[in-house]
């Protein structure tokens, strides 16, 4: 039998199998027991900034380490990494590579599985490796029925897994990476759009299991303006998760729509929007305090008295950048109803049926003068702490169609017909016969429903809309015929109007998410249906060439706008400060103090520039090695 590190018996062994208990100072990494593994010895900064080519395992060469050279770790070291982390340390393949008959790991019926059942289930969200956008991995094993002749590869996926369901095995992981100039990635869910969650011969910590959750009545935050009700919560914990021990204690945990994303990982660190926005603000405004694995090993408390400039970059500076998170402190806000209005109108089309009561019109400037209407409407809808969810569609053959859902927290459905009411008389009077069922209404925290996700492998860009050009006519003209175009492309349009403004968030303490956020009144997705999947390349890259030429006029139209680095086009023009606005370079200045050897790393994050994948074409994947630029 293996050799239990001494760490993993005795006491501390109960949070380990429950998941993070919350008892770091008993599970963290200490000193004795770096005596029988160097390779999981600490770093220190101060030292590195000095030296920063000369620490570490010896040296900082150009590139990280890749499974093809001497420099690799041994299977000797990587097996005492699987005892220092207590046997979490995993080597998967591929979930896909079931469905080639080249792989060891071909299974006819595995591979059925997951091309007709897995996307209704949630198996990928469960597997270590799969990311859900294919395009950013390579597309090096995609699911195929018939794979004859091709052969599935780990492509942009890590080599090495740690499953974690403790802070040790998350310094473990790091002190290793970092001593041995391995990659090292954080995948929690893999909703990241652009490949932050993967990387090509790395060491992935995967934070999935950090699932744990105390509900804290009256929590004083040190340093801060927050005195009230709040949560500790594990960094893997789900929205769906979230929301169930919300509803237990009767309050309200603001998360993400989709309730397969982590709250706790991606969605704080990259700002964090929800329908309630406009309300209690975003994500980052939720955080109270953090408990984080720094890039020398070490667990770190950030709150605004302990390591502020953490504190401030975790909130909205990227995700993958600046530590680990482990757990959090976030607010619980009193038990709100969020309230539904919805309704669709149609050009020309009666295919398309929802949300709501649909109708379908022939008058073709009736329907465009409709969609603007729609959209100025946003701005009665965020001031009266609203989401308007919308999506512009293309049916085809001269048909589009326009999806409302006005997403009104804490009124009642009368209140929320009442509210909607003068934008249905807008709408009917251009000859838009729209009407609403009684809105819908729910405990917040009681949504639930199905879990599926699969990979899917197209691409999209984002813009962030600030107010001043928002109610500028001129402006919100140019605006909606840019918006128009990118409908009339065969491109989704998806608006999502909020205001999640200093006041709404509380005024917490100074964070690094993007400013424009704080005067903007919508946010809105491009999306291509651009199948990147069974693309060559330079198909691939012409369509992302289309893409952005319509961005051009949508961000021409917002002055002082930005973009959200969650929902993100990799190669947005200025990134640094589309994604971080005028944050951008106290982001980098922390990125560099908090980790001078480069131990994190994930693609448009602040000061990613210095370093580049090496990609076997030009489609902007983590499939390559990792190289200083
Ligand atoms: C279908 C869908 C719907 C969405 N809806 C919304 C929405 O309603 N609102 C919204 O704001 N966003 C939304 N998003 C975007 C989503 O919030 C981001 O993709 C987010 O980054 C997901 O975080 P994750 O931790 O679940 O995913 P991951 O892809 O696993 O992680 C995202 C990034 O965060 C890093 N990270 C994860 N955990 C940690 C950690 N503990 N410490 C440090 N870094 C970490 C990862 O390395 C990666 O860079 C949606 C995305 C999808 C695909
Ligand atoms: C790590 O150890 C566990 C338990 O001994 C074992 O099941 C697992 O296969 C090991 N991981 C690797 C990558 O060898
Ligand atoms: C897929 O799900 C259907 C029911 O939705 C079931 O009948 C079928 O057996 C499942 N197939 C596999 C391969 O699991
Ligand atoms: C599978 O793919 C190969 C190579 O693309 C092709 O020659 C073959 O006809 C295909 N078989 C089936 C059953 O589709
Ligand atoms: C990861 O760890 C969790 C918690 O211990 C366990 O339930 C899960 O099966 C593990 N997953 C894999 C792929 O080993
Ligand atoms: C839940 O909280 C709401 C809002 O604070 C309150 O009105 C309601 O009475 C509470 N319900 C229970 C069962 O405590
Ligand atoms: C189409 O709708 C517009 C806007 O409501 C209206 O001015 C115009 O008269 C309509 N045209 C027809 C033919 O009904
Ligand atoms: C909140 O929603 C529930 C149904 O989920 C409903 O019973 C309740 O009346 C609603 N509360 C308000 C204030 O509308
Ligand atoms: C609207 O924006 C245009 C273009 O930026 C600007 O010239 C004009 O002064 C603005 N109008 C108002 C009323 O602010």
């Amino acid at each position: 039998m293996r050799s239990i590190p001494f760490f993993f018996t005795g006491a501390i062994l109960a949070p380990l199998v429950s998941g993070l208990g919350f008892t770091e100072s008993d599970v963290s990494l200490a000193d004795r027991d770096i005596a029988t593994f160097e390779d999981v010895a600490f770093g220190d900064a101060v030292l590195a900034k000095l030296s920063p080519r000369n620490t570490g395992a010896g040296s900082s060469p150009r590139c990280k380490a890749f499974p093809t050279d001497n420099a690799w770790p041994s299977e000797q070291k990587w097996s005492k990494l699987n005892e220092s982390v207590g046997g979490a340390l995993l080597k998967p393949l591929p979930a896909a590579a079931v469905c080639y008959g080249n792989s060891p790991a071909f299974n006819a019926a595995a591979c059925n599985f997951l091309l007709t059942n897995a996307s209704s289930t949630t198996f990928y969200l469960d597997d270590p490796l799969t990311i859900l956008s294919q395009w950013a991995q390579g597309n090096t094993c995609p699911a195929a029925r018939n794979t004859t002749g091709s052969t599935c590869t780990q492509g942009g996926f890590p080599v090495y897994v740690v499953n974690a369901t403790s802070v040790k095995q998350v310094q473990a992981a790091v002190n290793f990476a970092r001593n041995n100039n391995v990659r090292l990635v954080i995948k929690n869910t893999g909703h990241d759009s652009v490949g932050r969650n993967a990387g090509g011969g790395s060491l992935s910590v995967w934070t999935h299991y950090l699932k744990g959750f105390e509900f804290l009545p009256q929590y004083t935050q040190p340093g801060g303006n927050y005195r009230g009700p709040a949560a500790r919560v594990g960094s893997g914990l789900q929205v769906f998760e979230a929301f169930a021990n919300a509803e237990k204690y009767n309050v309200t945990l603001t998360a993400a729509s989709c309730l397969t994303i982590g709250s706790y990982g991606g969605w704080i660190t990259g700002g964090g929007h929800s329908p309630l926005a406009s309300k209690f603000g975003l994500g980052v405004d939720q955080v109270l305090s953090l408990q984080v694995v720094t890039a020398d090993g070490r667990l770190v408390t950030a709150d605004p008295r302990t390591n502020e400039d953490l504190f401030f970059a975790l909130r909205g500076g990227g995700g993958s950048t600046y530590g680990i998170i482990t757990s959090a402190i976030v607010k619980s806000h009193p038990q709100i109803n969020l309230t539904i209005a919805s309704f669709t109108f149609t050009l020309g089309s009666t295919a398309s049926t929802t949300p709501g009561p649909a109708v379908t019109i022939t008058n073709s400037t009736a329907f465009w003068k409709g969609f603007d209407a729609v959209f100025a409407y946003g701005i009665p809808t965020v001031d009266a702490g609203g989401y308007l969810w919308t999506n512009g569609i293309n049916l085809g053959a001269g048909s589009f169609t326009m999806q409302t859902r006005a997403q009104m927290p804490g009124l009642t459905p009368a209140q929320a017909t009442t509210f909607i009411q003068p934008l249905l008389t807008t709408l009917n009077a251009l000859g838009i016969p729209v009407t609403i069922d009684t809105p819908s209404t729910v405990v917040y925290s009681s949504q639930r429903g199905p879990l599926g996700a699969a990979p899917g492998n197209s691409r999209f860009a984002s813009r962030i809309f600030p107010r001043a050009a928002y109610q500028n006519a001129t402006l919100f003209a140019a605006t909606m015929a840019a918006a128009r175009a990118t409908v009339e492309a065969g491109y989704v349009f998806h608006g999502l109007n909020m205001a999640p403004t200093y006041k709404a968030g509380g005024f917490s303490a100074p964070a690094g998410v993007n400013p424009v956020w704080r005067t903007a009144v919508m946010h809105a997705d491009v999306f291509d249906s651009f199948n990147i999947g069974t693309a060559t390349p330079a198909e691939a890259t012409a369509a992302h060439v289309r893409l952005d030429a319509l961005m051009g006029p949508l961000r021409v139209a917002t002055p002082g706008g930005g973009a959200y680095l969650n929902e993100a086009d990799v190669q947005e023009p200025d990134w640094q400060h589309s994604f971080y606005g005028s944050n951008y370079e106290k982001l980098v200045r922390i990125k560099r103090a908090r980790d001078p050897w480069g131990v994190f790393w994930a693609p448009a994050t602040p000061g990613s520039e210095s370093w580049a994948v090496q990609t076997p074409n030009e489609i902007p994947s983590q499939n390559g090695r990792l190289c200083r630029v």
